[in-house]
């Protein structure tokens, strides 16, 4: 199947703990490119410790650079931006600019967290980037210990209006893994409304090509088109 669409990666180099040189985001690109996919959102982690990089405008400046690189070696992937927002109570200081969103379009963004328990700021920071007008997306709910120790909580997400990102990681990871049970388990439930790679590497990315084979196996062909061609493009207008 070609014309995947990648909503999670981190191939911007030297940004997080993803590629750290152009060279290396060049094989991850070339390795997506192998596996079907045409076009990438960069969701780099957007840290408050990365001072030099945690601004819409920058995350572009970057996708551009890379963009031109991919070009220029004639590796077909079309990219565009993104970021991986990691909840803080220190959201809710956050004028709208500052917020990175896919496509840098202010309708649909995506955060990590990782709890055992919901912390009190859960809610008040979903809402917070809801009342600016966004969909807000969890990134992997399969690999958090929340959802390991109480999956019900999948069903409050969903209540205040959260949409879900598999991870394709988690589908290769071995048959017993809680993340491997759970990512199975809530794509036979339909919960998920998109699917990553969150390719970091070129290192992890077979585990990411096994579970895409998983995915294969385990999904139908209009579900797959669903989280890997159609949903993902409602993130770029
Ligand atoms: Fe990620």
């Amino acid at each position: 199947m070609n014309g995947l669409f990648d909503t999670h990666c981190h191939i911007l180099p030297g940004i997080d703990d993803g590629c750290e040189t152009f060279a290396a985001s060049l094989e991850c690109a070339r390795a997506l490119v192998r596996a079907g996919y045409t076009r990438a959102f960069c969701t780099p982690h957007i840290w408050p410790n990365l001072a030099h990089f945690n601004r819409p405008d920058q995350v572009a400046s970057y996708v551009d650079q890379l963009q031109r690189r991919l070009d220029d070696a004639s590796v077909p992937l079309e990219l565009f931006p993104g970021g991986e927002l990691s909840m803080r109570p220190d959201w809710l200081e956050m004028t709208r600019p500052q917020i990175v969103t896919y496509n840098l379009k202010g309708r649909f963004c995506l955060f990590d967290i990782w709890i055992d328990e919901i912390p009190s700021c859960f809610e008040p920071c979903v809402r917070f980037l809801q009342n600016h007008g966004l969909t807000v997306i969890l990134a992997h709910p399969e690999r958090m210990r929340v959802t390991h120790l109480h999956p019900e909580v999948m069903d409050w997400f969903a209540e205040i209006g959260l949409l879900f990102q598999g991870n394709l990681q988690c589908f290769g990871d071995p048959d017993t893994a809680m993340t491997r049970q759970l990512a199975e388990r809530f794509l036979r439930e339909g919960r998920y409304f998109m699917l990553g790679s969150d390719t970091h590497n070129l290192r992890s990315f077979e585990i990411r090509l096994r579970g895409l084979a998983r995915v294969r196996e385990l999904a139908d062909e209009a579900t797959i088109r669903r989280l890997m061609m159609e949903n993902p493009p409602k993130l770029v207008e």
